[in-house]
This record gives C-alpha cells, structure tokens and sequence, in this order.
C-alpha cells in the first residue's frame, strides 16, 4: 500500500501479543491482505474508513452480509430500541414470529423457519435434518463449494493445484483443514457442479443411501460462477426421483439475488433452504427454512438444534428492519442492486476489452468477481483452478485500496453491489481500476 496504514501496521503487531493473523477467521488476515490487514473503524452507506482515516469505496460489504450497504439508519434505529429493552431472552419472542412471518412471504416452500446465528450453523443442522428425515447417512456437496467450517462440508472448497484432484468421474476428496474427524468425510460424497452426468452416476452408485444432495444456487466461494441452464433444475428431479433431499444453500444468495433467492430466480423449489450474511444486516442471523412435513422432524429435538443465542432480540430486530427494506416498493432494492451490479460489470469489460487486458467479469446481478485468465468463461472449480490468475487478482485488488476501492482482495471470493452504491460509485471505481491497469497492477 502506498496510502499511509501506520495505524493498522501498528495494531496488527500489537494483535500478534493476543490473537492469530490480527483476527478472527484467516481470511482477515495475512492471507488475503498482504503484510498486514487494514483494521476498520467506522463505516457508512457505501464507504469504510480505517485506522488511519482512509476512506474506502465497499465493494466487500462484509463478506455480503450486508444488502442495505452500513449502518442503514432503520436497521440502526431497530438495533439502538431493541437493545434498550434487553438484548437478548431467550425465549419465545413475538419479533421472531415477524421474521418467520416475513420469510414464509419470500422464501418458496418455506412453511417453517428455524433460526440460527452463521450460515456454518444453518448449512449443519440442515444436513443433520435431512439425515433425520431420511434415515440415510450419505450426502452429495460439489467441489470448489463452500458450505461452512463443519468437518463434514470441509472439502475440496479452495482453489488446488490442478494435478492434485484426480479425474472428474472420481474426484479426489481434499480435506481443507487439519484437526478433522478422521471419517467426518466418509459419507460425503464430492462430485464437480455443474455436470449433469456426474451426479447421476453419484445416484447410480449410492442412490439408496444419499439423504441430501446440497448445493449452492451460484458459485459463490470460486469467484462467481452460475449454474449452466436448467442444471438445478436436473438436480431437483434427481433428488426427487431418488427420494432424497435438496438443500439450496442462499448464504450468499438470500437477500441478493432475488426476495427469493436462486429458488425464485432460476424457478426451482429446493426441500431446505439455508440462509445468513444478508439476512441480519450485519447482525448475526442465520436460518434454514423447508416445508411443514421435513422441519416437523425437529420437533421435540427429535433431530436435535440448540442454540442459546439462536433468534437473539437484537439480531431479530435487525432482520426485520433490513427485510422490510429490501422488500419495501416491489423489491426496488433488488432492481437497484442489479443495475448497479451490471453499470459495474459491464463499465469493467470494456476496460478490460480496451486496454486488453487478460481478464473477465463472471456475475449474476450484485453478485460479480473478476478473474485473470485467458478463457471466455470459467463453469467450475476445476476451470477455476487450471486457468484463473489468482496472484495476479490479488495484486490487482490491493493496488484498488491504494486508490480507495475496497473490493474482495481473494479472487475466490466475490464482490456486491448493495443498495448504498450508485452510478457515481461505479464510475469512481471504474477510473481507479483504469489507474491501476495503467500503472501495471
Ligand atoms: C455459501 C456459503 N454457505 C455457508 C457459509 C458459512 O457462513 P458463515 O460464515 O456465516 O458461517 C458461507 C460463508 O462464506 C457461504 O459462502
């Protein structure tokens, strides 16, 4: 960096006394960011500001986490009156029922709402429900996803040198951690996306014991990739005609995409479906969501889901507030967030196009990633892995900072518009990356 990050240099020593990496989770740290991360302090509609008062264009919004862009003034004025009356109960309270109430208005097929605090909880409980449900011990995840840090889900979800994943009818299961449950992996079947054949031959091999196949609706932890046409489509019959569950994981995607997610967008109606990030506004706020007769089966802790600060006043209270603002004037949130999302991508190919630069701009809507490479498109992990420059991303994003564009610094991560950005962001950002392809980033 050349803008002066003293302030954050200085923390981050004094971090390494106490914590790991400056944080709490490797990818706010060292990994991502370089020497040191930027510690945040304060933030506002579409802009961060540092330690050192610099200010920053948010392209990361939290990880996505939220919609309305920072410190919407309602979500704001939810969380300051909720929390003067008590923060947390935990017990039954009338604000989940809004937010249950205002899901079932959203999110096709959910009769029943359980909330949860992260996605990694939702995406957890859902498998163990469909285990429940089902009686069956199998599940079915696609390389290059990422469903959370739970030891079942906790493969082949980073980029890996090509030669190291095997054949793609038989793909190699690469543990993403160390310290994992030795048969945490046995029944989980790994499968590429994006591949019809693939996943029926998962079915041929162990049809009867696949409780769940679950999937993302986009790619969105292997820069941002979609599903080919009526590919989830394919994935519900065969679930369906093998009597096992579809889970749709709308971490990402809830709250973004559409009111409904991917269910909504590519008309395809999964069993469960799990949500977080936009959910809470910020706030930790996690649900899985699925019709009356399966989440029945949570009844009584028949499949068992604790969870003291599960639907937490505060959180509850911040959920409502960012719901009834996304869905406030027909969903005018989610028409914004896509036309800004495409001024974006569309500002960033002709860039790219004109200064000819080896790079393309994958997105659906808000949600978009850049990826160096010389291929038209990238459809999965294995393309993603074998052709994407990723060294060459992250080189790219940190010279942004320096010209006070905060995109994802991970090039398997993504970026999103959010209701905060405007046209005057996009054409803001559009001259700092002209800056720094022209000063050779
Ligand atoms: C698709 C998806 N599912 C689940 C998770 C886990 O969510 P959390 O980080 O809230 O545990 C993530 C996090 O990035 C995600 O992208």
């Amino acid at each position: 960096m050349t803008r002066p990050t003293s302030q954050s240099e200085t923390l981050f020593r004094r971090s390494l006394d106490c914590m790991i990496e400056g944080g709490s989770s490797p990818s706010r740290g060292p990994a991502n960011y370089g020497d040191y991360p930027l510690f945040m302090e304060r933030a506002e509609g579409a802009h961060i500001y540092d330690v050192d008062g610099n200010r920053y264009l948010d392209w990361m919004m939290s990880y996505g986490a939220l919609p309305l862009g920072h410190a919407h003034p309602e979500v704001v004025e939810a969380i300051q009156k909720a929390a003067a009356d008590g923060t947390h109960f935990a017990s039954a309270t009338e604000i989940e029922i809004e937010v249950a109430e205002q899901l079932q208005k959203m999110i096709p097929g959910a009769e029943r709402v359980r909330f949860a605090n992260t996605g990694t909880e939702a995406t957890m409980a859902a498998i163990r429900l469909a285990r429940g449900f089902t009686g069956r011990p199998k599940f079915v995840k696609f390389e290059g996803q990422y469903h959370g840090w739970f030891d079942d889900f906790l493969v082949n979800s980073h980029p890996q040198p090509t030669v190291s994943l095997g054949h793609r009818n038989d793909p190699i299961k690469i543990p993403d951690s160390s310290g994992l449950n030795r048969r945490a992996l046995d029944d989980t079947i790994v499968v590429p996306w994006n591949d019809t054949k693939a996943i029926e031959r998962a079915f041929d091999t162990w049809g009867s014991q696949i409780a769940a196949v679950i999937t993302e609706g986009i790619i969105a932890n292997m820069g941002v990739i979609p599903p080919a046409p009526g590919y989830l489509k394919a994935l519900r019959q065969l679930t369906r005609h093998h009597d096992a569950l579809l889970i749709l994981d709308e971490t990402v995607t809830g709250c973004r995409i559409a009111p409904g997610g991917c269910q909504e967008y590519y008309e395809v109606h999964a069993d469960i479906v799990t949500l977080g990030k936009g959910l809470g506004a910020g706030l930790p706020v996690a649900a899985f969501v699925g019709g009356a007769h399966v989440m029945e089966a949570l009844a009584w802790g028949g499949v068992l889901h604790y969870g003291t600060q599960n639907a937490s006043r505060i959180g509850m209270h911040a959920a409502h507030a960012n719901l009834e603002c996304l869905l406030r004037d027909d969903g005018a949130a989610f028409v914004h967030t896509w036309r800004i999302g495409e001024e974006l991508c569309n500002g960033l190919r002709e860039i790219f196009q004109k200064t000819s630069t080896p790079a393309i701009v994958q997105n659906v809507g808000p949600m978009l990633q850049i990826l160096f490479t010389d291929r038209e498109s990238i459809e999965d992990y294995r393309a993603f892995c074998s052709h994407v420059d990723r060294d060459r991303y992250r080189q790219f994003a940190l010279a942004l900072f320096d010209q006070g564009v905060y995109m994802t610094p991970s090039a398997a991560l993504h970026s999103v518009a959010s209701l905060a950005h405007t046209s005057e962001d996009v054409a803001f950002t559009l001259e700092a990356v002209e800056k720094v392809l022209s000063d050779g980033a």
